[in-house]
């Protein structure tokens, strides 16, 4: 991996500057949905992003998660600057560096829940005794060991979230990046996924981004950032109050749509 950290000398994990994208939809027609988003997400932090529907959420996610390109601006991960880095050495950092967590769970079907948490590291290069190992552990950390063999749509919804956070964890990734991942599930199913993200915060250290529609799940995290039309238009800095425990009160944020 190329370190090409000219003109930023922070030690953030993540650091985006100015980061516009565009979507050009035919010749003449481009639809700008991020406009110049700056950024700074520090090691260990457990950060959620909210916002109305299209605002761009989903968009930014990617970007963070390099599965997409921003249009312009800068981006640092871990000092490295993605711009400067190849396509295949991306995939690399994505596979390592990078678990992914989506509403849709995004497992493979027809495949065994220990065989999706083995993929990444397979792509990884891992050796299969070592693969399946790790699996096991890992579906045991999210008490999933007594479903390894069941493929996804033997699962129920909650289970199969468990088994996609599972497998975000194959490769020990320093980021958590969950889209959504409460968004499919009934709220005790999802309280018991958000426990998940807590564990591997404190546990583990794991730097986390959430975006959640859930007011109450984003107040448990550090930081809340709220998105409206492609721009952050507020940051506010927890400790808003404990995980698992009901809000004092309900002010605790401002009355915006969260
Ligand atoms: N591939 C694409 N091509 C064109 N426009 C897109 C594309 N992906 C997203 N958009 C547009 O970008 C805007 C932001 O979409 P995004 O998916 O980031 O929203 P979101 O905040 O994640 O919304 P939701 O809460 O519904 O998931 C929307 O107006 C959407 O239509
Ligand atoms: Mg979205």
């Amino acid at each position: 991996m190329r370190n090409d950290n000219a003109g930023w000398t922070g030690n953030s994990i993540i650091h985006l500057e100015g980061i516009t994208k565009s979507f050009y939809l035919g010749t003449d027609h481009e639809l700008e949905v991020l406009h110049g988003i700056g950024l700074e997400v520090n090691d260990g932090e457990f950060v959620s992003i909210v916002g109305e529907s299209g605002s761009g959420k989903s968009t930014l996610m990617n970007i963070i998660g390099l599965l997409d390109h921003a249009t312009s601006g800068r981006y640092f991960m871990e000092g490295v600057d993605i711009s400067a880095v190849r396509e295949s050495a991306l995939c690399t950092i994505r596979n390592r560096q990078i678990g992914f967590v989506f509403q849709t769970y995004n497992l493979i079907p027809r495949t065994s829940a220990q065989k999706n948490v083995e993929m990444p590291m397979l792509y990884a290069g891992v050796r299969p005794q070592e693969r399946a190992e790790r699996a096991m552990a890992l579906l045991q950390m999210v008490g999933m060991e007594d479903r390894a063999k069941h493929n996804p749509d033997e699962l129920s919804g909650g289970q199969r979230q468990r088994v996609a956070i599972a497998r975000a964890m194959a490769n020990d990734p320093a980021i958590i990046l969950a889209d959504e991942p409460t968004g499919a599930l009934d709220s005790r199913t999802g309280r018991s996924v958000m426990d998940l993200f807590h564990r591997l915060h404190e546990e583990e250290g794991k730097t986390i981004i959430l975006i959640t529609h859930s007011k109450p799940l984003a107040e448990e995290t550090d930081r809340i950032l709220t998105l409206i039309d492609g721009r952050i238009t507020r940051e506010q800095q927890g400790p808003f109050r404990a995980h698992g425990v009901p809000a004092p009160d309900s002010e605790t944020l401002d009355s915006d749509p969260v």
